[in-house]
Parts: C-alpha cells; structure tokens; sequence
C-alpha cells in the first residue's frame, strides 16, 4: 500500500479494517470514515482548518473532568444527544417522550421520602411537584425510582458550585422518590429558571462563533426506573419561557412543557402556610413496557 492520494485514502483505510472481527465496530468504523473523508472533499479542507480542529478538540480534551464533560455538552449542541435519544426512544403513542440526558446527573443522590423538600438550602422560589407514573392503560405504578435534578435560581447546578473543603458537593435541589402505592408522587423544591450551558469552555467559543446563544429554556430533570418497563430520561419544561424555540440543545418537546402555577401567599398543596409566593407544577409520567419497544 504505497503512493495513496486523494482518490485512494478513503478505500485504503477501509481495506485495513476488514479483518476486524467485531462486526458492529467494523460497521460504525467503516461509515464514519466514509463520511468523514466525504465531509473533508466537500468542504474542501484545508491544513490550518484541521489544525484548528485538532486544538478545539485538545481543548475540549483538557477541559473534561468528573464533573466537567465538555464532550457531552460538544455532543448536546450539535444535535447529536438529540438525535441519538430520538432514534433511541420510539415509543407507542400516549408514553411519555423521552429527551437528553445532559452533564449534570449524579449517582446515589439523596432519597427523601414523600412530600420532603429536596431543594436542601438552595435558592429559589418554593415549588411543589406533584403528579402520577402510569402505564399505558393509566394503571398506577407503585415504586417506581424517580431521581430529580435541576439548577438553582442562579443557574447552576450543585456540581458546578465550589465543593466543600472534603472535596465533596453538598446535594442540592437533586434527590430521589419512590412512588406510593397508588404511583402517585409529590415533593417540594424550587422554581427552575433559564440557565446557559456552561460556555466559557471551547463549546462556548464555538457557539459564539456560529452566533449561538447557550441557553436552555427552564426545566426539571427526571429519570424514572420500574422494572418491566424502560428506563425514562425526560425533563419538564415552563410554558411560555423564552428560550423554548430555540433550546442551545434542542431537548424541547411539545409534550414536555406545563404549566407552573403562582401562587400568592397562602397555603401550599401539603398545607403548610407560606408567606411568599410559591408555584405548583403537576405532570403526569406514562412509562413504556419494555416488550412494548417498537422496532424500526
Ligand atoms: C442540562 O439540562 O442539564 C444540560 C443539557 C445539555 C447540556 C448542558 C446541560
Ligand atoms: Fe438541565
């Protein structure tokens, strides 16, 4: 294999990978090249554009963490978190819609029981959640696993304050329920808000150079696990927030948005007394049995 060119490189690096015998990496492999090699032809590629490409993804590199995933976020603005989850999640119609995961979950957050607020000192105007998990025939779904997770009336995350002097990040407005005996849940937090997407990074530059902005429209994060059906990772998102139509991760679905209800001072859903206004939200969760899938 000598003298390759333009018109051999691509046949060339696909004639080298034939005896991979790991079919689906030869498969994935074979059709990323091609079009990766088709993508340089096309746009016509010069050697200071794929040097730059090379340093945005060094950046990129350099910049990831524990709690820091610039490829996520690279993966999310591009649409291909979207794409993916899409192809992934064709669901019978009446479950409810999943949509991307984002950097932001954390494994083993607290449990709280029923009712409790999760928002454990961070600020924000109070909100009560309430709502139900169901199957497809509207039965309840007792025990179901709901982690929740969202952002502080600032913007951030709890992972994306400083950790304390352990090392470690105290869990805020993040926890986990379990639904009752009827599939019913309720908890209190805080208000979600609007907030960019971390973008003092490469994934930043990039969106300010395509003249994107990074903001995501207000929503809280939910993963649902109950045995025998799939596993959901979904958001709920505020009716009329400005960002809706144009989402920096393109996560929006019409399905997914609510309304959040305020309140003025008064008595909450759990009857306690507030003296501040507070908001209420109520959604209602269908999971999809797993033999249930459909097929493309
Ligand atoms: C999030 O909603 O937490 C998120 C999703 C994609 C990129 C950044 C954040
Ligand atoms: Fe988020």
């Amino acid at each position: 294999m000598r003298n390759i060119n333009e018109d051999t490189i691509t046949q060339a690096v696909l004639a080298s990978i034939t005896d991979c015998r790991n079919e689906r990496l030869r498969q994935v492999m074979t059709s990323l090249v091609q079009h990766l090699h088709s993508f340089a032809r096309e746009v016509n590629l010069t050697e200071e554009e794929w040097f730059q490409g090379i340093e945005f993804l060094t950046a990129t590199g350099h910049i990831t963490d524990d709690v820091r995933q610039e490829f996520i976020l690279l993966s999310d603005v591009l649409g291909l978190s979207t794409l993916v989850t899409s192809q992934n999640n064709i669901k019978p119609a009446g479950c409810t819609e999943a949509t991307v995961f984002g950097p932001f979950f954390v494994e083993g957050a607290p449990e709280y029981a029923l009712g409790a607020d999760m928002s454990n000192g961070a600020g924000g105007e109070p909100c009560f959640v309430s709502g139900k998990v169901t199957d497809l025939e509207g039965r309840g779904l007792p025990s179901v696993s709901m982690d929740v997770w969202q952002s502080d009336e600032d913007g951030f995350y709890d992972v994306q304050r400083p950790a304390s002097s352990s090392g470690q990040h105290e869990h805020r407005a993040r926890g986990r329920f379990v639904t009752d005996a009827k599939g019913e849940y309720h908890f209190r937090s805080i208000l979600a808000q609007p907030y960019p997407i971390p973008h003092d990074g490469p994934v930043g530059k990039m969106l300010e150079a395509l003249g994107r902005h990074p903001w995501r429209p207000a929503h809280l994060h939910f993963m649902l696990v109950a045995p025998g059906f799939e596993r959901l990772i979904t958001h709920v998102f505020r009716d009329e927030d400005k960002y809706l139509d144009s989402d920096a991760v393109f996560g929006v679905r019409s399905t997914l948005i609510s309304d959040w209800v305020r309140h003025e001072a008064g008595t909450a859903p759990d009857g306690t007394r507030m003296d501040r206004p507070f908001y209420t939200l109520h959604y209602d969760f269908v999971l999809n049995p797993v033999q249930a899938k459909v097929q493309r």
